[in-house]
C-alpha cells in the first residue's frame, strides 16, 4: 500500500515536471490593458496567435504603422498593412494603441523633398490622414517619438525641427493629431528614461514646457527597453517623478535584455536572469503603484523571445531571453515577474 502510494505520489511529481507549464492569461491578473506588438506576419502563425489573444488586451503594431510603411517616396500613402493590423485588433477585442506619427528617426525621402510651406502643409496632411484614419478606434497615439537627444542633453536636431522649429514641431504635431484625433490619448514618448537620469529629467522638463505652450500632450510613453544593469530603484524613481504631472503613463515596449554587448561577462546565466527579472519586477510593481487612472497599458515588444527585435541582425547570438515566452511558447521567468507583481 505504501509503495503503491508512493508510485501514485513519483507518477504526479513526473506528470507536473513533464507537462507543460499553462500560463494563467496575463490580462485576466490586471485592471489595465496588457500590451504586446504585431507585425501582419504573425497573424499566420498559430502559436503566436494563441498567446497574443490569450495573454493580451492591446495591440500596437510593430512598424506597420509608422511612417517607414504607410507613407511612399512620392508621397502616396499605403494602408493594406496597418487596416489589416487594426482589423485584427477589432476581431479580436483588443485595444488598438497607434505609433508613431514624427519619429526622428524616420527623416522620410517625401519630407526632404519639399521646402518652404509645402512642408508644413504636408506635414499637416500626413498626421490628419493617419491619426484621422484610425479615429475612434486608436486608444492612444504615439505622437512625437524619441525627442531627447542620446546623451540626455538637451534635444535632438531632425528633418522635423529644422523645418518647423525646436518644440515648434511637436506642439504642430500635438495639436494637428488633436485636430484628427479628438479622442485618443496623446502620447510623447522616449526610451532610456529609466537607464539615464539625465534622459528621464530632460524628458520631464519637454513635457513640462509642452504643456505650457498649450500642447494636447494626453500621456507618457516610456519604452523601458530596460538595461538589467541599472542601479536596484532607479527605474522605480523616473516612474514615480512622471506620474506628477497626473496624466496617463504608458510602459509602451518594455524587454529586457541579457546580453552585454563588448565586455567580458563573468555571471552564470542564472545570476543575469535574477538580475532581469528584479529589474522588471521593479519596473512592474511601480506601474501597479499609480493611480489606477494613470495605468495607461502595459505594453511588452513581443510575445516570444524569437519575435524580438532584439532577436534579429548580426548581433544577435541566438540566446537573449528579453520577452515573456520562449522560443517553444513556454513562459520565462520574466513572465513570472510580471504576472507575480501583476497579482500582488
Ligand atoms: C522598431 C521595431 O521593433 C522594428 O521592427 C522596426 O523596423 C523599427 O522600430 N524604439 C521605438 C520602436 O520607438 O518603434 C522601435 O521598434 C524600437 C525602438
Amino acid at each position: 500500500m505504501a509503495s503503491t502510494l508512493a508510485l501514485a505520489a513519483c507518477d504526479r511529481n513526473a506528470a507536473a515536471q513533464s507537462a507543460p507549464r499553462v500560463a494563467p492569461p496575463l490580462k485576466s491578473l490586471a485592471a489595465f490593458p496588457v500590451g504586446t506588438c504585431a507585425m501582419t506576419g504573425q497573424f499566420d502563425d498559430p502559436q503566436w496567435l494563441e498567446l497574443a489573444t490569450r495573454h493580451f488586451s492591446q495591440l500596437t503594431p510593430e512598424w506597420e504603422m509608422k511612417m517607414e510603411y504607410i507613407l511612399l517616396a512620392d508621397g502616396r500613402r499605403r494602408w493594406d498593412a496597418p487596416d489589416r493590423i487594426a482589423a485584427f485588433a477589432r476581431g479580436h477585442g483588443l485595444r488598438l494603441h497607434a505609433t508613431t506619427l514624427i519619429w526622428y528617426a524616420q527623416d522620410h525621402p517625401w519630407f526632404k523633398s519639399l521646402t518652404g510651406e509645402r512642408f508644413g502643409r504636408e506635414y499637416d496632411r500626413w498626421i490628419a490622414d493617419a491619426a484621422g484614419r484610425y479615429a475612434g478606434q486608436a486608444a492612444g497615439w504615439d505622437v512625437v517619438n524619441e525627442p531627447v537627444a542620446e546623451d540626455g542633453d538637451g534635444l535632438r536636431d531632425c528633418l522635423y525641427s529644422r523645418a518647423l522649429g525646436q518644440d515648434g514641431y511637436m506642439i504642430r504635431a500635438f495639436e494637428q493629431a488633436r485636430a484628427a484625433d479628438p479622442q485618443a490619448v496623446l502620447f510623447l514618448n522616449d526610451y532610456n528614461l529609466e537607464n539615464n537620469p539625465r534622459k528621464g529629467a530632460t524628458f520631464l522638463r519637454l513635457v513640462e514646457r509642452l504643456l505650457k505652450a498649450g500642447a494636447p500632450v494626453g500621456g507618457i510613453g516610456t519604452q523601458s527597453h530596460l538595461d538589467i544593469e541599472i542601479p536596484a530603484g532607479q527605474t522605480a524613481a523616473f516612474i514615480r517623478e512622471a506620474a506628477q504631472f497626473g496624466l496617463p503613463i504608458h510602459v509602451s515596449e518594455l524587454d529586457a535584455s541579457l546580453r552585454r554587448d563588448g565586455a567580458f561577462d563573468p555571471r552564470t546565466p542564472k545570476q543575469k536572469r535574477d538580475q532581469q527579472t528584479a529589474r522588471v519586477a521593479e519596473l512592474t510593481e511601480a506601474f501597479m503603484a499609480l493611480p489606477p487612472a494613470q495605468r495607461y497599458a502595459f505594453t511588452v515588444w513581443g510575445v516570444r523571445d524569437t519575435d524580438s527585435w532584439l532577436r534579429r541582425g548580426d548581433k544577435d547570438d541566438g540566446k537573449d531571453s528579453p520577452l515573456l515566452f520562449d522560443a517553444s511558447g513556454a513562459p520565462t521567468p520574466m513572465f513570472d515577474a510580471v504576472a507575480g507583481a501583476f497579482s500582488r
